[in-house]
């Protein structure tokens, strides 16, 4: 299937591992030029609380935390060995004035921005409001909804100043977003996030950009121990957990020339594991 996005140049935040990594390498198989954001986040800055919600054993903590330490030059060397084209840049997106400076960058590497995925996520465990603390909500919204409404403005800008004609954007969410117990902060801002997709949508549909959501049920992206990942399993229809190469692909599918008539749409991409 020639999904139309030969050429195209692609923004994925969040690539240096897990899921917006795969997101990457799949859009960059289909002749996208990659631009990557990240940012690495120190083993003792994780937000990780007691893990007993998530049944994390010491190894897979050990192992998240070591990918989240990495920056994405192993993502940019796995897309240029394939014969694609990709750069990084390292940047906070907590900090608004760093979204311009992002495209910018885009820019002078590849051109205009043709598809922006919003895949980067900040997430503290546990969180409860019963617990509720000003600055950790702060953090969550920061990268959540903030930083994603900036960097569709961004976008948006950008693409109605050069006339653009074609655009893809697609934010990630989860699929617990309405009410994620034990990360309320993170459920929340998600769901704000999805509620301003919708509009933008509608804002940015007359000059050809699709604006839709993304929303993962739980994905093996190191951080699941073997414990989480039984019972993921069992309570999953289709009888495992996510792998990130299972949303890369719903990714760009709702990317593709294919999708040109889905918009302000959620999409579920769990197995089933919400319906
Ligand atoms: N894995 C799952 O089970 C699951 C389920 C549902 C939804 N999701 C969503 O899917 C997306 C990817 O999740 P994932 O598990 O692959 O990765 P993740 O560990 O949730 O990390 C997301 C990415 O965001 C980056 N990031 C965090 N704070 C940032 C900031 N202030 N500025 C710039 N970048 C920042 C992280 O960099 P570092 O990692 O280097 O900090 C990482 O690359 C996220 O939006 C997540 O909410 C994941």
């Amino acid at each position: 299937m020639d999904t139309g996005l030969q050429g195209r140049v692609a923004l994925v935040t969040g690539a240096n591992h897990g899921i917006g990594a795969a997101v990457a390498k799949g859009l960059a198989a289909e002749g996208a030029k990659l631009f990557l954001t990240y940012l690495r986040v120190r083993p003792q800055d994780t937000g990780w609380g007691e893990d007993v919600a998530r049944g994390l054993s010491e190894s897979a903590e050990a192992l998240y935390a070591a990918m989240r330490a990495k920056s994405a030059d192993h993502v940019v060397k796995s897309i240029r060995d394939a014969g694609g084209s990709a750069e990084a840049w390292e940047t906070d997106l907590a900090d608004p004035a760093n979204i311009p400076l992002l495209f910018d960058r885009a820019e002078s590497a590849f051109g205009a921005v043709d598809v922006l995925v919003n895949n980067a996520a900040h997430c503290e465990y546990p969180s409860r409001v019963l617990e509720a603390n000003a600055a950790s909500m702060d953090r969550h919204f920061a990268v959540n909804t903030r930083a994603v409404a900036l960097m569709i403005q961004e976008y948006g800008r950008r693409h109605i100043e050069r006339a653009a004609r074609w655009g893809r954007i697609i934010n990630v969410s989860t699929d617990a977003a309405d009410a994620f117990g034990g990360s309320v902060w993170y459920g929340a801002s998600k769901y704000a996030m999805e509620s301003i997709s919708r509009v933008a949508a509608k804002e940015l549909g007359p000059y050809g950009v699709t604006v839709n959501v993304v929303s993962p049920g739980p994905v093996q992206t190191g951080g699941y121990g073997a414990e989480a990942v039984e019972r993921e399993s069992a309570a999953c229809p289709m009888g495992r957990i996510g792998q990130p190469q299972d949303i890369a692909d719903a990714v760009v599918l709702v990317a593709s020339e294919q999708a040109r008539w889905i918009t302000g749409q959620l999409v579920y991409v769990g197995g089933g594991s919400r319906m």
